[in-house]
């Protein structure tokens, strides 16, 4: 029986409110609150992040005078048929520490706010109505072993259900399946413990199992005529031939159905439990999952909703398994206590080898430099063993979980020690983790956290007796995480290397509208709480509403099943690599799309039959004929059968090879209507003027002021040289102790010099600046130089010489430029479709995209630099009828567009202090940092760093208008103002500039 639903509530300052009445009486005058929920979310207590810290003085076991109190109640009745049954009552998540009464009676206590805690309430309860009161505080000393990275939160924050039990019934059971020598045929063996709550021996039972595949039976038999004193074991064995073995791959469950009877065959009870056969065994250093090698791809996951903090609702639970899967991972740890017990039934379910961490982490006494004051005291070890033992007899019979792990920062000591051989005692099937076990003493897994890629090298080539994961890595807060490629080819590398879990799968921020009515995400400190983390929670793939992120799309890609990589590129010879652990290709369908400057030249469709796990074969692309453009073979990798979490036909990942560069000559531009330059100098300002169009540079800054076309300005800021950018999280350290002690993020332009001349038709306008700190003596001395043509076209020139000393990485080499507000239509020729980073790219590929400035954007919670678009050949930013502004660079650029000033992006904190800025910033950038993942972890790698080095690059920009679309200046045509038929733009392009498609 349900309990969860509305109850009555109140919240005090401290236990020692709660009145006498509350144990014994309605207090109908009293609020309500919904159970499950935090009560924070309801706007009790007090919100407080702390990544480490304990928010309260440290003194073992003591906690604050005032302990945040919240006294819950609601009545059930119960009818007939409970009576003379065993009723227990279950919390399957309540912080921290609470006191149950029923009718008045005290029932007893629990710790172990994300255990499953029971009571037997059988003495308590009558038929008819019962009056439920539960006391539950904040702070206890188990606070001191629950410190895990997250909001401090409390309250009734899972269900809570009755269960009732016939006097004779089964109180525990544990199934296990071991595979015969060839890992053929298997024996799945149960063992039940059956209680007899009744002063006499009940005699003549029997217990009943059925082992059944879909609606087929397996196997079945019983446990005749047991006498049961107060508690019976009664074990059986089924043997089956050939099972289909569980795996994260081929999730196969089998339905094992227990029936308990009576002497007079009357049934008592049947217990469904699903099965999965699947065991996991370690030879030689390494682990074996049914006998075959496995690498763990996965990510830690935190209960969190954005709305109800850790009462997440099992809908979301479910839908975070679904993305998981969806995105190519195998595994998920429990990080860091445990998960509602139907997270690892869908787990089975689903298909997801879980690390099952249990409730602990003392991380706080790290503050005191005494990680493990309380992992090392013996005083303490009953505390430690109960949470492992709690957590393996709640969640045994799982095929899903492959090993327990038991907990995170906690330093090591006797207690690891003892929880390790508690766990060991009760389950000797699965694997022990615990990170801070640092040689793996106790445990079966030598494991480290946030090691770097180099590190995690050398770990591989000197391996140890146990086989060997990173449990945590890659932080994946703000935009990033950087470097996935470079930590996966290492892993790949490496069989001892057996597992990768990315820090982390969600964010953590709290959705709410400030008095305007707008969104925002809060982190440490938006709530007066102090000390805090600040945004340090806000670090997962996916948002705090569960929308993945850019991260998660390229982790996908990294860990796709199936690689594919050129052979032989000018003859279209192709290699497909199996990396399935336990699946061959046969469900795998490549789409291969031979594309040419946005065009499909020719489409294929490809399967790759009998490639065994770890073997590739190759495949022959037919290459069409091709012409002077740039082409590219595209491999989209299909699986052709739905799935519980994805329909048929689901891209699992993508992978592109060019074969052809552009050959074509550059298109020389004419005009049909240009006319010759006309240039004036006026007092403050130089005027060019042609066709059409002017553009005005500034005497007193020598700066573009504008720049008319038809009518209409493009320049809403001037173009200026540029080296810093809005920090991004993964940037921070460096921010920290190197751009902003040098002012970068102030960096200013200071004028030189300007001259005009006129040479074969075009104005030559050449400006020098230095672009440079204040206070410093180093910086760049810029030259740009603009060569108009009298078509309209402009060909701008940036050269940077580097003057004084930063030996230090910057952010970027760049160029932004504000452009008018109206040019939101964007098509490019370059990676996407979404934002791409050097060191974050593989699931984006080049081709031609539409898109808007407002859908480059990505919104991070905490603005910062985003939306990059990289290898771009050619950009156009145009309004809605098609004028604006055509981008070709010489060599390949960076793009990325904002309603928003750099600046401005660099300030706000929250998404609710974003104001566009009334124009579009446009960035070309010739170099920009990767992104790395140093918020927590590793630096941008040296092949992506930028320095203050000298540099050139160009830029050539045209005006232009719907009728003089890219398509002509593409092909080299006339350059003229003839119109299209809708036909021939059809023809030419994917789709027409600025066309409303
Ligand atoms: C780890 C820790 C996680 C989290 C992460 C940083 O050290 O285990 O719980 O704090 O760092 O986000
Ligand atoms: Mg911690």
């Amino acid at each position: 029986m349900l309990l969860s639903g509305q109850w009555t509530f109140n919240f005090f300052n401290n236990p020692m409110l709660v009145p006498d009445e509350f144990y014994n009486q309605e207090m109908s005058e009293w609020d309500s609150i919904q159970v499950p929920n935090m009560w924070q979310m309801e706007g009790h207590g007090k919100l407080q992040y702390t990544d480490e810290g304990f928010p309260f003085p440290i003194d073992v076991p003591f906690v604050p005078t005032n302990n945040p109190t919240g006294a819950y109640q609601r009545t059930f009745t119960l009818g007939d048929g409970w009576d003379k049954q065993q009723t227990i009552i279950k919390f399957d998540g309540v912080e921290t520490y609470f006191e149950v009464y029923v009718n008045g009676q005290y029932v007893g206590f629990s710790k172990g706010s994300r255990l499953t805690a029971e009571f037997d309430i059988s003495e308590q309860v009558k038929v008819g109505k019962n009056l439920l009161s539960v006391r539950v505080m904040q702070w206890a000393d188990s606070t001191y072993i629950e410190d895990q990275d997250m909001w401090w939160t409390a309250g009734i924050f899972r269900d809570v259900y009755l269960v009732g039990k016939k006097p004779v019934h089964v109180y525990d059971y544990t199934i296990r399946t071991d595979f015969d020598a060839q890992y053929q045929s298997a024996t799945l063996s149960g063992s039940v413990v059956i209680e007899n709550l009744q002063t006499a021996q009940a005699s003549g039972f029997q217990l009943e199992y059925a082992l059944y595949d879909g609606n087929q039976l397996i196997s079945d038999g019983s446990v005749d005529n047991l006498a049961i004193e107060e508690c019976h074991t009664a074990t059986f064995a089924i043997d089956v031939t050939n099972p289909v073995h569980w795996t994260a791959e081929n999730p196969h469950l089998y339905h094992l159905f227990l029936t308990l009877k009576d002497h007079a065959g009357t049934i008592i009870e049947i217990i469904p439990q699903r099965v999965g056969f699947r065991d996991i065994k370690v030879k030689d250093g390494l682990f074996y999952i049914n006998n075959q090698y496995t690498m763990l791809h996965g990510v830690n996951r935190h209960d969190n909703d954005h709305l109800n903090g850790r009462a997440a609702g099992i809908d979301r639970v479910e839908k975070d398994l679904i993305l998981m899967k969806q995105h190519n991972i195998n595994s998920v740890r429990t990080a860091h206590y445990p998960n509602d017990p139907r997270f690892y039934e869908m787990c089975d379910i689903y298909g997801l080898f879980v690390m099952a961490e249990t409730d602990v982490e003392t991380h706080g006494f790290a503050n005191v430099g005494d990680l493990s004051r309380i992992t090392d005291d013996a005083e303490w070890e009953n505390v430690f063993v109960d949470r492992i033992e709690r957590q393996i007899h709640a969640q045994k019979n799982h095929p899903s979980i492959i090993m327990w792990s038991l907990g995170n920062e906690s330093g090591y000591g006797c207690n690891i020690r003892a929880m390790c051989k508690a766990a060991k005692a009760i389950d000797d099937t699965r694997l022990v983790h615990y990170e801070e076990d640092r040689n793996a003493e106790v445990v079966d897994i030598v494991s480290t956290m946030y090691s770097r890629v180099q590190l995690m090298n050398y770990f591989g080539e000197q391996p140890m007796d146990k086989p060997r994961i990173i449990c945590e890595y890659a932080h994946a807060m703000g935009n990033g995480p950087g470097g996935l490629t470079e930590y996966q080819n290492v892993f790949y590398k490496h069989n001892h290397i057996q597992g990768h879990f990315l820090w982390e799968w969600c964010d953590h921020g709290i959705l709410e509208q400030d008095e305007k009515g707008r969104d925002v995400y809060k982190y440490g400190g938006d709530y007066g709480d102090y000390p805090n983390n600040y945004n340090f929670c806000m670090d997962g793939l996916v948002y705090s509403d569960q929308t993945p992120g850019p991260g998660l799309r390229e982790y996908k890609q990294v860990i796709c099943p199936v690689k594919v990589s050129v052979k032989d590129a000018e003859n279209g010879l192709i290699t497909v690599e199996n990396k399935y652990w336990f699946s061959t290709l046969d469900d795998i369908t490549l789409l291969v799309d031979i594309r040419a400057e946005g065009e499909t030249l020719a489409q294929y469709q490809l399967s790759a039959t009998n490639v065994k796990v770890g073997e590739s074969c190759d495949l022959q692309v037919a290459l069409p004929e091709l012409d002077e453009r740039e082409v590219f073979i595209n491999v989209s990798v299909r699986k052709n059968s739905s799935t519980r979490y994805s329909v048929a036909n689901s891209e699992l990942g993508i992978f592109q090879f060019q074969i052809k560069e552009n050959t074509a000559q550059l298109p020389t531009f004419t005009h049909t209507n240009s006319t010759a330059l006309n240039v004036q100098e006026q007092r403050l300002e130089w005027i060019v003027e042609g066709y059409n169009f002017e553009l005005t540079f500034s005497k007193i800054s020598g700066q573009l002021t504008s720049w008319l076309s038809n009518g209409i300005e493009i320049i809403a800021s001037s173009p200026k040289m540029n080296f810093f950018k809005p920090m991004i999280d993964n940037h921070k350290q460096e921010y920290e102790g190197l751009w902003e002690p040098a002012h970068l993020q102030i960096i200013e332009e200071h004028f030189r010099t300007l001259e005009v001349e006129q040479q074969n038709g075009c104005v030559i306008v050449t400006v020098n600046s230095i672009v440079a700190p204040p206070v410093l003596d180093f910086g760049m001395r810029c030259t740009y130089i603009y060569e108009i043509h009298s078509e309209g076209q402009v060909n701008l020139s940036l050269t940077g010489k580097k003057y004084g000393e930063y030996p230090h990485v910057i952010p970027v080499l760049g160029l932004d430029m504000g452009i008018n507000n109206q040019f939101e239509q964007v098509e490019y020729y370059g990676r996407g479709p979404e934002e791409n980073y050097l060191d974050s790219k593989q699931c984006n590929i080049i081709d031609v995209y539409q898109s808007t400035v407002t859908k480059m954007f990505e919104n991070y919670p905490f603005p910062q630099n985003n939306g990059n678009r990289q290898d771009v050949r050619w950009a156009s930013l145009v309004n809605r009828q098609g004028n604006g502004l055509f981008v070709k660079p010489e060599q390949p650029i960076n793009l990325s567009a904002w309603h928003y000033t750099s600046e401005h992006l660099h300030e706000a904190q929250h998404i609710n202090e974003l104001e566009k800025s009334g124009y579009i910033t446009l960035n070309l950038d010739h170099k920009l940092m990767g992104l790395g993942s140093n918020s927590w972890g590793s630096e941008v790698l040296d092949s992506y760093r930028v320095y203050m080095n000298d540099f050139q690059y160009a830029l050539t920009l045209v005006p232009f208008s719907q009728a003089n679309c890219r398509a002509n200046y593409l092909a080299g045509q006339d350059f003229s103002l003839k119109t299209q038929t809708d036909q021939n733009i059809q023809e030419n392009t994917p789709s027409m500039i600025g066309g409303d498609k």
